[in-house]
Formats: structure tokens, sequence, C-alpha cells
């Protein structure tokens, strides 16, 4: 496929391209000669190919026919620098060299940076071009205009963190650790946030003893929060940033008092007390009106309970009897 017709656009002039280093540099530096396409400045074509040949290579395709969805869409993953190899296979009802073909970066048409080939009433075409900076990240499109378009999209994005889409739920003068990952990432760099309204501040990781942070893994951060009161209550956000821009994670932290989950089971308590302390004195009150008359009895039988003790200490062990007061 590679040696198939290829249109030159502007963006393959090889000087302006070499001799930069950054994208941007080069960007603000091409402007002017080529208005109007922001893409002739970038990386694209064979010259940068050979200039990054040793960034990795990204294939991807979308096959299309007459009878698929209007828009095919690919979600690709991107985090480094990487030359890109972009497929369209479009079959057609009709008569191949009547599709136009078209590729597009978001709303910007790219100019013929593309190859475009048929094999019988199949259009094959590709587009091979450099990733290097955020600005580079975005949709790229295939468009086949025959009766009706059809469009197949490749969407560049860097990985998504994971952060927790239930609220964490804690205790006042708890510990918590707030979790946030990626899958087959290496991020650069993690940061710590918390929300305040519509800003998120950085933690002070540093200086307030309150938070650490740990990383075992580049693809994963955990913040140890310790002392938890009320006003730790909120928002988070994990930041990972990568070569080719960054992604965001948000943790809600809930620290709830002790009393918060107690009240119910208070009320509950309450309310037994009061119904066995009703219960008791309803009983004491008639046991106490139908022992009344027995009272005389009672004292008689422990009048004797007495005496009886104080002769058995007389007989038995009045050594031992003594020492047990004491312990008393
Ligand atoms: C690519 O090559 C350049 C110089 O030849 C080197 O500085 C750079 O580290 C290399 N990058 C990778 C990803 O190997
Ligand atoms: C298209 O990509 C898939 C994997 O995504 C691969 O299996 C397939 O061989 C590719 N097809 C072509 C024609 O390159
Ligand atoms: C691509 O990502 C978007 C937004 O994240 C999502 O809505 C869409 O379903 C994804 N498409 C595919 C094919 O995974
Ligand atoms: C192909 O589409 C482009 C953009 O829509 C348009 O400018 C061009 O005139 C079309 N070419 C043909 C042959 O239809
Ligand atoms: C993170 O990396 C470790 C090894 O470095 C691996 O065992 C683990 O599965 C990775 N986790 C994710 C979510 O990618
Ligand atoms: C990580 O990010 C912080 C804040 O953006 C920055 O100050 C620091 O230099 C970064 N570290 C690395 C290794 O990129
Ligand atoms: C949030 O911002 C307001 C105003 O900027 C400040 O007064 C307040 O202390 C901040 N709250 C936290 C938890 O940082």
């Amino acid at each position: 496929m590679r040696a198939l017709r290829r249109p030159r656009g502007p963006g393959a002039q090889p000087w302006p391209l070499l001799a930069c280093v950054l994208a941007a540099v080069c960007r603000s530096s091409a402007d002017g000669g080529a208005p109007g396409s922001p893409f002739t400045s970038l990386p694209v074509g064979q010259d940068s190919l050979a200039k990054y040949s040793n960034l990795s290579l990204q294939s991807h395709n979308i096959s299309l026919t007459e009878h698929s969805k209007a828009v095919v869409e690919k979600n690709i993953t991107l985090q480094k620098p990487s030359n890109v190899e972009l497929t369209c296979q479009f079959t057609a009802s009709g008569d191949p060299s009547s599709v136009n073909v078209t590729w597009r970066k978001d709303d910007e048409q790219l100019e013929n940076d593309f190859v475009t080939s048929a094999t019988g009433n199949t259009l094959y075409t590709q587009y091979l071009f450099t990733i290097i900076n955020s600005k580079q990240m975005g949709s790229y499109s295939c468009f086949f205009q025959e009766e009706k378009e059809h469009r197949g999209t490749f969407n560049f994005k860097v990985p998504e963190l994971h952060g927790k889409n239930k609220p964490l739920i804690t205790y006042v003068g708890d510990s918590t650790v707030l979790i946030c990952k990626c899958k087959d990432c290496f991020p650069l760099n993690w940061t710590w946030y918390r929300e305040n309204g519509s800003v998120q501040v950085p933690l002070d990781v540093h200086v307030n003893d309150k938070y650490a942070v740990s990383a075992t893994n580049a693809n994963g951060t955990k913040l140890t929060m310790t002392h938890l009161s009320e006003e730790d209550q909120g928002a988070y956000w994990c930041r990972a940033v990568f070569p080719l821009g960054e992604s965001r994670g948000r943790v809600e932290l809930v620290v709830l008092s002790f009393l918060v989950p107690l009240k119910p089971f208070l009320g509950i308590a309450a309310e037994v007390v009061v119904l066995v302390a009703i219960i008791l004195l309803c009983e004491m009150y008639t046991k106490k009106k139908k022992n009344r008359p027995d009272d005389g009895k009672e004292f008689e039988q422990i009048e004797q309970l007495k005496s009886e003790d104080s002769n058995g200490i007389e007989n038995n062990a009045p050594r031992y009897r003594k020492h047990e007061s004491v312990g008393q």
C-alpha cells in the first residue's frame, strides 16, 4: 500500500519540519508561509516518519460498506508520541472512481497527505502521520462520498482514569485511602487536587501531614488521609500527566460523625428504656400492693436468718469469717 500514488501536500516539504524540534515552534514559524491549513506544519509523510522512525507504529483500520452505519467509530488510547497509520476501506456499489474520498482532523480538511487506491470495487485510503504533541490528539475521519456520505472516525485519547463512582464513606477521626488508577498506562506524573466550588486546588501533600501520597505502581496513585474531620468531606481529583495530554478522575469523600449512624439506634434505645421503666414501675406497684399484708411475716423470717448466721460464726470458723469481713 505504501507504493501507491502519493499526492504530495505542502506539508511534505522537508526543510521547515526538520529544522523544528517541537511542533508548536514549527507551527508558529510555518504559519506565515502556509496560511489556511494548520496541518501543513505538522510532521506528516514519509520524511517525518524517517525522522521519527524510532517511535512505535500504531496501525488502525475501519471497514465501511454501503450498508454500514453512516458513522463508524473507533476509540484509540495513546499516551506517548507515535507514528500512526490509519486505513479506511470502503466497498462501493458502483464505480469506485466516482467516490470522493477526503480526510479531516476534527473539522479541518486534511490536504492531500493521504493515499487512495482501488481493488475491484473496494477503495482503500490511508493516512500516515506522527503524533508528537497533545494538539494532534483528537478525531481523524475518512469520508467516502458516493450517493450517501460514509464516515469512519478514529478518536485518539489519552488513557482514562478510574476513580470511584460511589462516594467513599468514612467516620470522623478515621483514616482513609483514595485510589486512582488507569489501565496499561505510564503517566509522567500524578497530582491530587481538592474541589472547591468550580476550581481544583492542589493538595499540599508535602506541607500538610494529614496527606500522604504513594504510588506503588506507575499506573496508580494512593492518597492516604488521616485524622478525618467533617471539613475533609468533599470531592477530590487525581490528575495523570501523559506525554500527549492529561486525564483526571474524581473521588467523592463523605465523612460522618459517629452520632449520625447512632441517631436512629439511640431513638429506639430511648423508647425501649421508657417502656421497660413503665413496665417495671407497674409491676412494682402491683407487687407492693399484694405483699403489704405479708410484711410482718417477712420481717420475722429475716430475724430468724440473722440469728442462725451469728450462731454459725461462733461455732465454726470465726477467724475465717473475720478475714472475709476485712475483704468486704
Ligand atoms: C529516538 O532517537 C533519539 C535520537 O536518535 C533518542 O534521543 C530518543 O531517545 C529515541 N527515542 C526512543 C523512544 O527510543
Ligand atoms: C484491521 O484491524 C484489525 C484489528 O483491529 C485486524 O485484525 C485486521 O487484520 C485489520 N485489517 C486490515 C485489512 O488491516
Ligand atoms: C468512544 O468513546 C465515547 C466517549 O468516551 C463513547 O461514547 C463511545 O461509545 C466509544 N465508542 C466505542 C466504539 O467504544
Ligand atoms: C470532494 O469533496 C470535497 C470536500 O467536500 C470537495 O471540495 C470536492 O469538490 C469534491 N470533489 C468531487 C470530485 O466531488
Ligand atoms: C499496574 O501495574 C502492575 C505492575 O506494574 C500490574 O500488576 C497491574 O495489573 C497494573 N494495573 C493496572 C490497572 O493496569
Ligand atoms: C509533576 O507535576 C508538578 C505539578 O504540575 C510539577 O511541578 C512537577 O515538576 C511534575 N513532575 C514531573 C516529574 O514531571
Ligand atoms: C474554598 O475557597 C474559598 C474562597 O476561595 C475559601 O475561603 C475556602 O477556605 C476554600 N475551602 C477549602 C476547603 O479550601
